[in-house]
């Protein structure tokens, strides 16, 4: 009750926004109701109540490009709580930034802890970037930039490893409604060195694995550049997208049938391009499509993109044969391991890396092998060169089954060394390896 009549007291006083679109902030006594916006200060971004299609008649407190109407929501507030008007968004007495519906409900709040003294002066500013912050005098208390389905450049998805805070993408439950819908999109907080698109709690996508820190660099055919750039060596690890300037637009959205796309702003056609960086699209996007200890190939007929590893045949042949892999695949021979039996690794070259590794950092080349090769229940390994470029760099092993391994990856592409039977490597490669040491 004691809200309510906060929020009263405040609305007498306050009024509404004038029609002019320089406002790109809003302050104590002020509100935005029916068709007002906020207008980013060159003119990018509006918020506002929108509809999130032509075909809703509910209203959200979302975000959009200005310069680009009836294109879809970049951010909404009030996911979780549709209006049937568009009411009221303002400082509420707390000095929080709120929604309230006709009735002077509270929908939606900021939720910051503001001082007492603060209260009343607090500032809500729509930054250019597309960043809707809460403000008092220069401290951010809150930002949307702790995204919904949209990672516009600048916004990070991040993962804590200190406190185990994460940033991540929440699909809408459909193109007509900004509920949380079933798929989110996060870094892998198990080894958080690779992102994840989880169908609710189960992995649905598994990204590239990411060492160290870089940016990549992609140009569409029309010449505009993008970067994704990464950090995971830092205690805040991300993974953000950026542009070569700010003419380019650039949105990466996880769409409510749970594919991650990357659009670019057509002037010449005004329509996102969507570029062709979509996942997942292939089979061998598809979490785990092969099973257990076997290689997916992308662009392969649908019947047959799955592969045994050498040494490996189908656990159920049978199955396997009508394009059931779900159960992957088992060991020919079993291993002879321990008491000074030599190990032997086959090469992989070129894959995306299996799930499920162990990261042993600050190791060199020799000792990743060698801390492989001696503990017979390592299956396998790789190594990656410290970005430094030391020789003390990032050993990662594996001590059980292979999942969702790819092959023939063109980017983001490492090699992996497979623990296999002696035989497996021919009568040469064995004889070789007793004199030179040259099979990996
Ligand atoms: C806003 O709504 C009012 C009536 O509700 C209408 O007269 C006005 O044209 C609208 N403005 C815009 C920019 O749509
Ligand atoms: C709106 O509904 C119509 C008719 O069902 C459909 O053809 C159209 O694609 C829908 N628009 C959007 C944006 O979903
Ligand atoms: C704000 O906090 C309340 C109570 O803790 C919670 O129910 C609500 O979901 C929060 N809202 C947002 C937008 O985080
Ligand atoms: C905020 O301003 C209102 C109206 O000016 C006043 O009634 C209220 O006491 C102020 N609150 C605080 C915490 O200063
Ligand atoms: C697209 O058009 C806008 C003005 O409508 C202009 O500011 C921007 O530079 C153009 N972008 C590109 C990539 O040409
Ligand atoms: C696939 O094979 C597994 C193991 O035999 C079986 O449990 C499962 O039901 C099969 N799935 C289909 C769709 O046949
Ligand atoms: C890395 O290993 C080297 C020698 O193996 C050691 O001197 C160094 O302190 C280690 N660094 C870290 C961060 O553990
Ligand atoms: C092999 O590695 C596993 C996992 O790191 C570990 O638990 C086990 O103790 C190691 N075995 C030997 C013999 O070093
Ligand atoms: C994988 O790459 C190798 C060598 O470039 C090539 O011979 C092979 O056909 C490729 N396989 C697929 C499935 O693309």
């Amino acid at each position: 009750m004691g809200w309510l009549l906060c929020y009263l007291v405040t609305l007498l006083v306050s009024h509404i926004l004038s029609l002019c679109t320089c406002q790109d902030k809003i302050v104590p006594g002020q509100y935005i109701g029916g068709n007002h916006t906020l207008v980013s200060s060159l003119g990018t971004f509006s918020l506002g109540f929108f509809n999130p299609n032509e075909n809703s008649t509910k209203y959200f407190l979302g975000m959009r490009f200005n310069k680009f109407p009836n294109t879809a929501l970049v951010w909404v507030a009030n996911r979780e709580s549709p209006l049937d008007s568009p009411d009221f968004f303002m400082l509420s007495s707390d000095g929080n930034l709120v929604v309230l519906d006709q009735t002077r409900k509270l929908v939606w709040s900021t939720n910051a802890s503001v001082s007492a003294s603060a209260m009343n002066h607090t500032t809500g500013l729509l930054e250019d970037t597309g960043n809707l912050v809460l403000r008092f005098e220069e401290v951010t208390l809150w930002e949307s930039f702790d995204p919904c389905d949209t990672m516009l450049p600048g916004i990070k998805i991040s993962l804590n490893k200190k406190t185990g805070q994460q940033r991540r993408l929440t699909s809408w439950a459909a193109l007509d409604d900004p509920q949380p819908g079933k798929f989110t999109f996060g870094i892998d907080p198990k080894v958080p060195v690779q992102a994840f698109i989880w169908k609710e709690t189960t992995p649905y996508y598994r990204s590239s694995v990411y060492i160290g820190k870089d940016t990549a660099h992609f140009q569409n055919p029309g010449g505009t550049a993008f970067f994704l750039s990464y950090n995971f060596d830092v205690d805040d690890v991300y993974l953000a997208y950026s542009v070569s300037d700010s003419s380019v637009k650039l949105r990466v959205w996880l769409d409510p049938t749970g594919q991650i796309k990357q659009q670019l702003w057509q002037n010449s056609s005004k329509t996102w391009l969507e570029l062709g960086n979509s996942r997942p699209v292939d089979n061998c996007d598809f979490y785990a499509h092969c099973g257990p200890n076997s290689a997916c190939r992308r662009g392969e007929p649908l019947s047959s993109p799955c592969k045994c590893l050498t040494g490996f045949s189908a656990k159920f042949p049978n199955q396997w044969a009508v394009g059931n892999w779900s159960s992957g695949c088992v060991r020919e021979k079993v291993l002879t391991c321990g008491n000074g039996i030599k190990s032997y690794f086959s090469k992989l070259e070129r894959v995306k890396l299996p799930d499920h590794f162990v990261l042993l950092n600050n190791r060199s080349m020799s000792e990743c092998e060698s801390e492989c090769q001696q503990n017979c229940s390592c299956t396998a390994y790789n190594y990656v060169d410290a970005t430094d470029g030391s020789n003390i760099g990032t050993c990662l092993a594996w001590f059980g089954e292979l999942l969702d391994l790819e092959e023939n990856k063109t980017i983001f592409a490492n090699d992996i060394y497979i623990r296999v039977h002696g035989s497996e490597l021919g009568m040469y490669f064995v004889f070789c390896y007793f004199l030179y040491g040259c099979v990996r």
